[in-house]
C-alpha cells in the first residue's frame, strides 16, 4: 500500500505582542551574534505591522522587525532558526515588508545591514533584487572586524509604472523559480 503523503506544514506570520515577547528574544538571541537591547524589544512590540513573528504550524521558528527611517524601511532584524532554512520563511518575511513598502506612498526603498562575511544573507537579499550600495568599515562595534554591507532595494508604487516595469520583477521572478522548483521535486 502506499505510504499516505505528508502533510505539508503551514507557513505563517503572527503579531507580537507582551506575551509572546520572550519568543522573539530567544529567536533574536540564538540567531544573532549581537545583543539588542530592553527599548529594541519594547518599541518591536509597539511597531504593529512592522514587526512578526514567522510561524511554522504552531512553532514560532522566525522574525522580521523593521522601522520606518525618513522615506524608506530599515529593516532591523530579519532571520529563523538555523533547520527552518531554505524552506521559504525568509522570502514570506521580506514580502511582507515589501508589501508594508508598497502600501505607503512615501516610502521610497527598504535597506538593511548585512556583515560583510554573511555570504547567505547577502545572497538571499540579492534574490530579491537587493543591491549593495555601500560598505560600512567597523559597523559592528563588537564584531572583528564588524565591516557591513548596506544592501538596497528600491520601491516603485504603481501609480509610477505598470507592473511589467516595476522594481519588484525579481521577487515575482524568485517566487516563479520557487514554485517550479518546487514542482519538480
Ligand atoms: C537569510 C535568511 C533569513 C534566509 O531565510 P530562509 O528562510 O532560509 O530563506 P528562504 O527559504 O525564503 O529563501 C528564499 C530564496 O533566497 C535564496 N537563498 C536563501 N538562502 C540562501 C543561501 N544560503 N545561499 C544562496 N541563496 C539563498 C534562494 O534563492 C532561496 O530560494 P530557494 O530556496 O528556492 O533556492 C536565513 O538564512 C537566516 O535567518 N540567516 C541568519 C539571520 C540573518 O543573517 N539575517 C539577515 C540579516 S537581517
Amino acid at each position: 500500500m502506499a505510504e499516505p503523503k505528508a502533510k505539508k506544514a503551514r507557513m505563517d506570520l503572527g503579531e507580537l505582542t507582551p506575551h509572546n515577547v520572550k519568543q522573539f528574544k530567544l529567536i533574536n538571541k540564538i540567531i544573532f551574534p549581537v545583543s539588542y537591547s530592553d527599548k529594541f524589544y519594547k518599541d518591536a512590540v509597539a511597531a504593529g505591522e512592522y514587526a512578526r513573528l514567522a510561524y511554522l504550524d504552531d512553532l514560532v521558528v522566525g522574525a522580521v522587525c523593521c522601522r520606518v527611517d525618513g522615506t524608506k524601511i530599515y529593516i532591523m532584524t530579519l532571520g529563523c532558526l538555523a533547520p527552518y532554512r531554505r524552506l521559504g520563511l525568509g522570502r514570506m518575511m521580506v514580502e511582507h515588508v515589501m508589501n508594508l513598502a508598497r502600501k505607503d506612498k512615501k516610502v521610497t526603498a527598504v535597506f538593511l545591514h548585512v556583515d560583510v562575511n554573511n555570504e547567505d544573507a547577502v545572497e538571499f537579499y540579492k534574490t530579491f533584487g537587493f543591491e549593495v550600495t555601500e560598505t560600512v568599515k567597523g559597523y559592528y562595534k563588537k564584531l572583528s572586524p564588524g565591516d557591513a554591507h548596506v544592501l538596497e532595494k528600491k520601491v516603485t508604487h504603481e501609480s509610477e509604472g505598470d507592473s511589467s516595469s516595476n522594481g519588484d520583477d525579481d521577487e515575482t521572478k524568485a517566487a516563479a523559480k520557487a514554485d517550479k522548483d518546487k514542482d519538480a521535486k
